[in-house]
């Protein structure tokens, strides 16, 4: 079988393990696998009798959906392996006989007869200790010779970055000079983890968007994570920064993403490998209701240039993080990301599970 050079390869950092041509390839074949699908077109043979194993630790819609519709269009499988009717996966120090399996053996077991694993895993199921999650599933890799898919962890969100860089391409025809702004914005739920901030930020800046980066003090984000942003903007001869105003970061915009995510103070903190004090999520939400005022409402999308245009990831928290106005309103092309979400993993999928076009 003819294979590429994305054979074999995880998916479970590529903000930081990709590079900016290997996102503009993978970008391309996404959006020749929508082509193909608005005309109909057969693509069974491209991943023809492969088996995607799934592991979601964590509820999702439009992640789930996709990758299962996804494979199957691709001609292959999925198995929603649902932790807890299996035994559920864990690393060692955080084993309980006959109920986990330690993650080593799960690993190599469906190694053995799947093409692939895809994980979501984060917040609780990682005790909120940041990275935990992340680290998880770069051991699930180290045992398996197939790759793995990051579908959510507690540290990026790829797949999402994927779907939305390819919806930048179709609406702004490129990245170059593209003012794209990530902004915390307010909710009633503090289980929110860094994932899509820090995907939203690294993927674009990758690509050479001017990113700006906004959030109340408190939200700040894991220092490599900015840094290599910065690295990023340099490289590309772009621009990052980093505001404390939401109004002053929308001004000009051509894109805005307004979204919720948690403060680290209150994540879990961690010694030696012990935890020394446990996520402090209701003391986490105080500093939430001090924020309220983040949301993205009309008023402040008449920041934006005429054309600017507002994303996010959905679930959205209505009337919490954005006004119906503005995600029903014209500005508005959350439903373009969710439909992206299948052409983006249908492309990761074929590039790395050695698919033939
Ligand atoms: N955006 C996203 O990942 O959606 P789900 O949580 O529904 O999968």
């Amino acid at each position: 079988m003819k294979t590429n050079g994305f054979c074999g390869r995880d998916w479970i950092d590529p903000e930081f393990s990709y590079s900016r041509e290997e996102w503009e390839t993978l970008i391309d074949v996404a959006l020749e696998l929508k082509r193909r699908y608005a005309m109909n077109e057969d693509q069974t043979h491209i991943l023809r009798g492969k088996t995607l194993y799934m592991m979601f630790f964590n509820q999702s819609l439009r992640t789930r959906s996709t990758f299962a519709a996804g494979i199957q269009q691709l001609g292959g499988y999925c198995v929603d392996l649902e932790p807890g009717k299996t035994y559920t996966p864990a690393r060692k120090g955080y084993e309980i006989p006959y109920q986990t399996e330690r993650i080593c053996d799960v690993a190599q077991v469906l190694d053995r007869t799947g093409d692939a694993l895809s994980i979501r895993m984060y917040g609780e199921h990682g005790h909120w200790i940041y990275g935990f999650c992340h680290e998880t599933m770069k051991e699930f890799a180290e045992y398996m010779r197939h790759p793995v898919i990051n579908m959510e962890c507690d540290k990026l969100h790829p797949t999402q970055a994927l779907a939305d860089m390819m919806c930048v391409r179709e609406k702004k025809g490129g990245f170059k000079g593209v003012r794209f702004v990530m902004s915390w914005a307010y909710s009633g739920s503090t289980h929110k983890p860094y994932a899509v901030p820090q995907s939203l930020v690294l993927a674009p800046s990758l690509m050479g968007c001017d990113v700006v980066f906004a959030r109340p003090k408190g939200f700040e984000l894991d220092p490599e994570v900015i840094a290599t942003c910065r690295r990023y903007a340099k490289m590309n001869n772009a621009t990052f920064e980093e505001t404390d105003d939401m109004e002053a970061a929308f001004e000009g915009a051509d894109i805005v993403y307004p979204k919720c995510w948690g403060s680290g103070e209150y994540f879990a903190k961690v010694k030696g490998g012990k935890i020394v004090k446990p996520a402090d999520l209701k003391g986490m939400k105080k500093l939430f209701d001090r924020n309220k005022d983040w949301i993205c409402d009309a008023k402040k999308m008449k920041l934006v240039k005429h054309d600017g245009i507002y994303m996010h990831c959905l679930p959205a928290d209505r009337d919490m993080e954005v006004t119906d106005e503005v995600i029903d309103g014209p500005q508005s092309v959350v439903f373009d990301e969710a439909e992206n979400r299948l052409h983006a993993h249908k492309a990761i999928m074929a590039m790395i599970m050695g698919g033939r076009l």
